[in-house]
């Protein structure tokens, strides 16, 4: 309760380093304004009829036209509004399930590098023996898709439908999605995205890429939690609804809209996408610069051996995963918190797990390189300074830890 009162608190500004921005984003200024602004002037519900709710539903119609515009969808498909990528991902592979649910022999195809709310939407439908479930090979250490294996898996299966993260929330690898669409539609299958870490990142094309279905939430761009999206094409299967109740979202999805949700999304996409050759650059340059300190600090013996993991070439370019040989990751990123620097062991989805993650075991690391890892994700908000801080942190870590590492 005591959190409820602090409004003088509220007030200050956070003084934690945020390196952490593929778990989430702080909501940007000029969209929190925005969502002020709109909860004073809007106060209908979209489905009622009223004038107050034909406010309400105009704005959010504007804010649907305004996404599907800014991941160049506007002409072959529409969203769905959900909670966020995991609805989206759930929805789609549990609602395309029961879609395809009198056909045994349709295969569902997806990677072992996917996040939790897909690979475990495919263990589910694995379970009711509904359709055949394959898994993709992904190369060792950058988690790259083996597009052989795809094109004998199609070949081979009566395949319908492909699930792939367009780029990972572990290491960043991106995929070649446009390679991967043309074979999949070669062979009559749906291709669906998990953009969720892409959106807002890097540029997304829906119409030119060929993508049938995509997966976005809000927060990993600047927006609001609890808000994202699902694109569906024109031409592609639509799935079975997995929740009951109202008609909005046209059936696919009941419940009532989370406007002001749905508002701050569609204006954090808008005040992203025009800058992103900017902010890849500025990405870049700060992924570019942390990299050159930590390898400095290693020839100085300063920091155990590491490796870096993911694809170089084709990268988010604020994302860097990392594997400090003789290292406790968890006891790592707690020391950074304690020092006012937040970043992530593995994934943040299952930080209070001690298992080494699907996508870690995936790209074939030993157990002490997985213990070791850490996953920092950088923003355009991030600063040179920022990153002096956290190899001076990193630094004093190992200068505590040195008989363990230096002996070895
Ligand atoms: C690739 C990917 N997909 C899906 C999700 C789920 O997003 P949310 O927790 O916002 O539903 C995440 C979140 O980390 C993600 O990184």
């Amino acid at each position: 309760m005591e959190i409820l009162c602090e409004r003088e608190n509220l007030n200050r500004e956070s003084e934690l380093i945020l390196l952490d921005n593929n778990a989430t984003t702080a909501v940007d200024p000029y969209v929190i304004d925005y969502i002020c602004c709109t909860m004073k002037k809007l106060a209908g519900n979209p489905s009622s009829i009223h004038e107050a709710g034909k406010q309400a539903s105009k704005y959010i119609n504007y804010a649907r036209q305004s996404i599907l515009k800014n991941l160049g969808g506007s002409d072959t498909g529409f969203i769905i509004f959900t909670s966020g990528a995991t609805e989206s991902n759930n929805l789609i592979i549990l609602g395309l399930s029961e879609a395809f649910s009198n056909d045994p022999d349709s295969c569902f195809v997806t990677t072992p590098i996917e996040h939790p709310s897909v690979y475990k939407s495919f263990e589910k439908i694995k379970q009711k023996k509904l359709h055949k479930v394959k898994y993709l090979k992904v190369e060792k250490k950058t988690g790259r898709i083996d597009i052989d294996n795809l094109i004998t898996i199609i070949n081979n299966e009566k395949v319908v439908f492909v699930s792939v993260n367009y780029a990972n929330h572990e290491i960043g690898t991106i995929q070649d999605i446009g390679k991967i669409a043309k074979i999949c539609h070669e062979k009559g299958a749906f291709l669906h995205i998990d953009a969720t870490q892409a959106v807002g990142k890097i540029p997304i094309d829906i119409k030119r890429l060929e993508i049938d279905y995509l997966s976005l939430s809000a927060h990993k761009f600047f927006g609001p939690k609890g808000i994202g999206a699902l694109y569906i094409s024109y031409n592609a299967p639509k799935p079975e609804p997995i929740m009951f109740g109202g008609d909005q979202e046209f059936f696919f999805r009941p419940g009532t809209h989370n406007v002001f949700g749905i508002l701050g999304m569609a204006m954090a996409l808008n005040l992203l996408v025009p800058n992103l050759p900017t902010i890849i650059k500025e990405e870049q340059n700060l992924k570019d610069y942390l990299l050159y300190k930590i390898e400095k600090l290693r020839q100085e013996n300063l920091i155990p051996q590491y490796s870096i993991n993911g694809d170089i070439t084709f990268s988010l370019p604020g994302t860097i995963s990392i594997s400090f040989l003789n290292t406790d990751a968890s006891d790592l990123v707690l020391f950074m918190s304690s020092n006012g620097i937040c970043i992530s062991k593995g994934s943040a989805c299952k930080t209070q797990s001690k298992k080494a993650s699907n996508v870690l075991k995936a790209i074939k690391l030993t157990p002490d390189e997985a213990e070791g890892t850490i996953r920092i994700g950088l923003s355009p908000k991030n600063t040179l300074q920022h990153i002096d801080k956290f190899i001076t942190i990193l630094e004093r870590y190992y200068n505590l830890k040195s008989d363990s590492f230096k002996n070895k």
